[in-house]
């Protein structure tokens, strides 16, 4: 959580002092929201995410590979790295802010269901995503450590596991578009529930400063704010950069932290193609779960039936109500600058269209 730590450095103590009565108030207006599911409110509603744009479904992807004579050749066998798992472990090492809430609720469900174990992560005081060697052998024996079969959640950079000699678990993980997921980001953190629920597990983090928290998005790109300026090559100092979901995929090494590059770019890509067993996609939710289901059973099994019968039925899955509409013109600025972004999230979808498509299920749509 980078930003935090900037917010934390930024706002000043006093304000903490003059505006402890309006926090008792608004922990009193947060609490109905906080207290019976905290996850529930952060949830991302499906339906009323951005609408998909024409031309990149299922179907899209299958008019490119019957042009170029793949659409024969697709084989689920050669896509299925569930196979080479060495432990019925599921590592599950979620993006924040790509609808990964959901999922884990799904997750939870499912392991009552499908009779798993069920292990997450606790909210950490700073978000550490990047970790040391030794950090990583060491996360790599708890995840081994888990009576098989389980899933263990935690917001991390791909750690491959093997590389310190632990057998292959089943990698997992979520993508979102990338511009709508840095937009998501940037108000998630200004949420009044973002910061209440960190100032109730650590009291001493200082409230953020009210300028900080008014300043809108697009303001914050037409003035070439430095929290919104992605540019090429940059490497944000201190702790994990949440501006990219790339950064998730491709691991630990140093190659990883200057933004937007081809090195990073061809890392993540291969992370995936090589140990994911499945990455599915927050925009085309049914592709995923159909995917989840057949390439993963022993865990998914029932994704669909579960999913749209239980947790989308659930009432307000979270919208930032917090978060204004951005323009097209300010998410085509950004845009420019997240071309390897934009190249990543199209290569996970088209991987899952492929899983999806060599299935050659009846079509349903
Ligand atoms: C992960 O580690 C294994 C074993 O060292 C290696 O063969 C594989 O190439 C590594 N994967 C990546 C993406 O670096
Ligand atoms: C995009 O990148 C260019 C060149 O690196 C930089 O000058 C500009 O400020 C960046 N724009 C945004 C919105 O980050
Ligand atoms: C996804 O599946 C659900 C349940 O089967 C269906 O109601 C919905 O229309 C589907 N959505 C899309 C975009 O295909
Ligand atoms: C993929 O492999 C797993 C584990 O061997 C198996 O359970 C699953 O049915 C396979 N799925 C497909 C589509 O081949």
């Amino acid at each position: 959580m980078s930003e935090l730590v900037a917010l934390a450095a930024l706002a000043t103590t006093l304000f903490l002092f003059v505006h402890n009565r309006d926090l008792n108030t608004k922990l009193k207006e947060m609490e109905v929201r906080i207290h019976p599911d905290i996850t529930a409110h952060q949830m991302i509603s499906v339906q009323s995410g951005p609408p998909a744009r024409p031309l990149t479904g299922v179907r899209s992807t299958m008019k490119l590979l019957e042009s170029t004579g793949e659409m024969s050749l697709l084989n689920p066998d050669n896509l299925n790295n569930t196979k080479k798992a060495q432990q019925q472990i599921v590592f599950f090492n979620r993006v924040p802010k790509v609808g990964s809430q959901t999922l884990m609720e799904l997750i939870r469900r499912l392991s009552i269901r499908n009779d798993f174990g069920f292990h997450q992560d606790r909210v950490q005081r700073v978000e550490t995503i990047r970790l040391s060697p030794d950090d990583q052998a060491s996360l790599g024996a708890m995840v081994s450590s888990y009576e098989p079969p389980g899933v263990y959640i935690k917001h991390v950079c791909f750690t491959n596991i093997s590389e310190f000699g632990f057998p292959e678990p089943i990698y997992i993980n979520l993508v979102r578009d990338p511009i709508e997921r840095v937009i998501s980001w940037y108000y998630y953190v200004r949420a009044p529930w973002y910061y209440v629920e960190r100032k109730i597990a650590f009291p001493d983090i200082p409230l953020p400063d009210p300028k900080w928290l008014k300043k809108d998005f697009e303001h914050c790109v037409l003035t070439g704010d430095r929290e919104c300026r992605y540019v090429q090559g940059e490497i944000r100092e201190g702790i994990g950069d949440h501006r990219r979901q790339s950064m998730f995929f491709c691991g630990h090494h140093p190659d990883c932290l200057p933004f937007n590059t081809e090195g990073a770019l061809e890392r993540a890509k291969m992370a995936v193609e090589r140990h994911y067993a499945v990455v599915g996609v927050l925009e085309d939710m049914n592709t995923t779960l159909t995917v989840l289901e057949n390439y993963i059973p022993r865990f998914f099994e029932g994704s669909s039936d579960v999913y749209w019968n239980e947790i989308s039925r659930y009432n307000p899955i979270n919208k930032n109500s917090f978060k204004p509409p951005v323009s097209e013109q300010v998410k085509d600025i950004v845009r420019q600058n997240f071309t390897k972004e934009i190249e990543f999230y199209e290569f996970c979808k088209q991987r899952l269209h492929k899983q999806y498509l060599a299935l050659k299920l009846p079509d349903k749509r």
